[in-house]
């Protein structure tokens, strides 16, 4: 029978022959006001950051800049980045290697399956296929590449790509957070220093959304904000991932080789909610196109406790809105809620 256990992905489901239907444990229960969905205002599109700018413009071209990066961090959580300096070889290869992985047998993938959060290398579909009652339209991947790198071992070409993939967006993460920090009012160094990023968390998350036959009843990804402090998005030019801005859905378009970057909890926190991370889902839009999403999670350390800058706090009314946590205990508070909504951050 083709229940919710009788798979082992979504891709392998979604080539058998005879599916003309969804499951039913795949359909996602929606709430109407979420179906409600925009394309951005004219006059309010998703803000661009020019890179190049940051790291070697003029003084006033890097002041500009910085202030837009603020501008873009507090109104929208999301903003394209631009001349970002990884090449578009080194991120068609990457791309390539994610599908080349995906099309691996379902064998040689599962010995890449894993469950518990704290895994280097996890490969698994939905989110927890014996225990949710709904499951998502979706397969992922997920890797730790720093401090230590991990990788599977094939298909080949696998490891090289994600490691010079991860070593360049290492790089670009940590020059934004630089200009976050004096957006902040904080010296370039500030986050790096206390986000302990020299022992930083990076990992990769490659998501893979199959054609679907009812694309409207599925859900790739519910609701969720990212726990880290910055998310660097790629995706194959298939569209699919929406922003919560102001109180409304709205679509976010694919281009390939470009960079989305998206502002996450610990950015949340310890900016004491100057910034806000940004709410997203991945619906799924085709029943003939692959969709691939591919996130790169730049984070602080696991022992890291994640607070609200003491020097963003005074007497006068800034006290702290969140309590420290270690980046750690993040991880599992937010495994144990599902991810739904911006669950861990309401509680603490
Ligand atoms: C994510 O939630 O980080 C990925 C969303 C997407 O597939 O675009
Ligand atoms: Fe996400």
């Amino acid at each position: 029978s083709k229940n919710s256990t009788s798979f082992t992905s979504v891709k392998a489901l979604s080539e058998s022959p005879e599916l003309t239907s969804i499951p039913p444990s795949f359909t996602f229960t929606r709430n109407p006001n979420d179906e409600i969905v925009t394309d951005p205002e004219d006059d309010d599109p998703i803000p661009i950051i020019d890179y190049s700018l940051l790291v070697s413009g003029t003084p006033e071209q890097r002041a500009k800049t910085i202030h837009n990066l603020g501008k873009a961090c507090e109104q929208w959580g999301i903003f394209m980045l631009i001349n970002h300096s990884v090449s578009k070889s080194v991120m068609e290869k990457m791309a390539d290697q994610i599908f080349a992985f995906f099309n691996l047998t379902e064998d040689e993938k599962q010995e890449f399956a894993g469950k518990d959060v704290m895994e280097p290398i996890r490969y698994g579909t939905s989110f927890n296929v014996s225990m949710d009652k709904v499951l998502f339209w979706r397969d992922y991947l997920k890797i730790v590449v720093h401090p230590e790198f991990h990788s599977p071992d094939k298909p080949i070409g696998f490891r090289d790509a994600t490691a010079d993939y991860c070593e360049r967006t290492w790089k670009v993460g940590r020059e934004l957070l630089k200009g976050i920090s004096e957006n902040l009012g904080l010296e370039a160094n500030y986050i790096d220093r206390t986000m302990d990023l020299e022992s930083g968390l990076q990992m990769i998350a490659a998501n893979l959304y199959p054609p679907c036959p009812q694309p409207e009843l599925a859900m790739g990804i519910p609701p969720h904000s990212d726990h880290g402090l910055l998310n660097l998005l790629m995706q194959n030019g298939v569209s699919g991932l929406q922003v919560l801005h102001n109180g409304k859905w709205i679509n976010v378009s694919s281009t390939p080789n470009c960079l989305l970057v998206l502002v996450s909890d610990h950015l949340e926190v310890m900016s004491n909610g100057k910034y806000k991370s940004v709410l997203h889902r991945a619906v799924v839009v085709s029943n003939k196109a692959t969709r691939m999403s591919l996130a790169i999670v730049i984070a602080p350390s696991l022992d890291t406790v994640v607070e609200p800058a003491k020097e963003l706090l005074d007497n006068e009314g800034n006290s702290a809105a969140y309590v420290g946590m270690k980046h750690k205990d993040y991880m599992q508070l937010q495994r144990s809620n599902k991810h739904y909504g911006k669950s861990v951050l309401d509680k603490v």
